[in-house]
């Protein structure tokens, strides 16, 4: 058995920042509104040419620019995203492709694999990659969040296109002799009889894009239940986990909640009577960056030094399947 630590994180935001006000000049909405109900101010979009394989590249180079130890290759590439360039195959194999040209850690002995599984994919892909590593399976691995989400949103779906936005963020994942480093618990749960609380109805083989279906290849919400959901099941599965831990609120220095909804988020606080100040927000400048959201923002409070070696931190999120995990992880 091995520890597992994050030798390395990269993010990368594409450059086009848009406001809320900017959106009020396409469709019904305010700021005031936004704000209020979300917390967000600003997000970033790609452009038309450049799509999440893009996006996880620049992150990855960017995490690999900041490794300041020797690792010799990189074993496997765990790719989570909900905004893939193709069906088939993996985007992490057109990663691996694209990362190939540019730096050696890649190599044909590299696996490429993603998961696709809403929101919660990168909590779900860093309970995978860490075990791997854990169990002395695989030395290194480097494990993305990226989305190019904006590209399956309907720009005139108010309820929709105000919360998403675009970005990347890259962990390198490394086996460490230090045992307690690492993941030390996690829960995940998912309620497939809730798949169509958020979906893309078309565009999969079970309805193929036609002619006449075109307008749904977006993305569709039903925003309210996912509220009502999110704000009680994520604060009790996160109870369960601390007890089952012998922890208490406290001993969490840094809680990272994926980014949806500022409302969500001090619901969940408040519920568990988290110390605010243990909380790392920045929904306010990305919006919903669903599967980027938490490397993003780990990123951030890393750079903040909000955390050191040997804290305990819990990252923690949920989205569409209706799918959620929570981790317990040493620095
Ligand atoms: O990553 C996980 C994925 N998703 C989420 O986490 C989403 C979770 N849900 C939410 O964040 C919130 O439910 C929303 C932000 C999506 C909506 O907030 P809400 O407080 O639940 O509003 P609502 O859906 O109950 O809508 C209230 C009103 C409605 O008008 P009426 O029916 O009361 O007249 C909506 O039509 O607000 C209207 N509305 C808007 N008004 C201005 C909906 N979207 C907008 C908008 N601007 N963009």
């Amino acid at each position: 058995m091995f520890g597992v630590k994050i030798s390395s994180i990269g993010i990368y935001l594409p450059s086009k920042r848009v406001s809320n006000y900017d959106l009020e000049k396409i469709i019904d909405t305010t700021d005031e509104w936004i704000t209020q109900r979300t917390g967000i101010k600003y997000r970033y979009i790609v452009e038309d040419s450049i799509t999440t394989s893009d996006l996880a590249l620049y992150a990855s180079l960017n995490a690999i620019n900041n490794l300041n130890n020797e690792i010799d290759k990189i074993d496997l590439i765990v790719l989570a995203t909900n905004s893939p360039d193709y069906i088939i195959p993996a985007t992490a194999s057109v990663l691996h492709g694209k990362l190939k040209t540019k730096t050696n850690l890649i190599t044909d002995n590299t696996g490429s694999m993603d998961v696709f599984s809403g929101c919660t994919a990168f909590v779900y892909a860093l309970i995978t990659a860490s075990s791997l590593i854990k169990a002395g399976i695989y030395k290194n691995i480097l494990l993305v969040g990226a989305e190019s989400i904006s590209k399956l949103v309907d720009w005139t779906d108010r309820t929709v296109c105000i919360l998403l936005g675009d970005g990347a963020g890259s962990f390198i994942l490394s086996a460490d002799n230090s045992i307690d480093k690492g993941i030390i618990d996690a829960n995940v749960g998912s309620d497939g009889t809730k798949f169509d609380l958020i979906y893309v109805p078309v565009g999969g083989v079970k309805e193929p894009p036609t002619c006449e279906n075109l307008s749904d290849r977006y993305l569709k919400m039903v925003g309210r239940e996912v509220f009502k959901i999110a704000i009680t099941l994520v604060p009790s599965k996160i109870k369960e986990l601390l007890e089952k831990n012998n922890l208490n609120p406290d001993d969490i220095k840094l809680y990272i909640f994926h980014q949806a909804n500022i409302r969500i988020i001090n619901g969940i606080i408040e519920n568990l009577k988290i110390d605010p100040n243990r909380v790392y927000n920045n929904i306010d400048k990305y919006a919903n960056t669903s599967a980027a959201s938490v490397p993003i923002a780990f990123y951030e409070a890393l750079k903040e030094k909000l955390v050191k070696e040997g804290d305990l931190i819990l990252f923690s999120a949920f989205g569409a399947g209706f799918t959620w995990a929570n981790v317990i992880w040493r620095l």
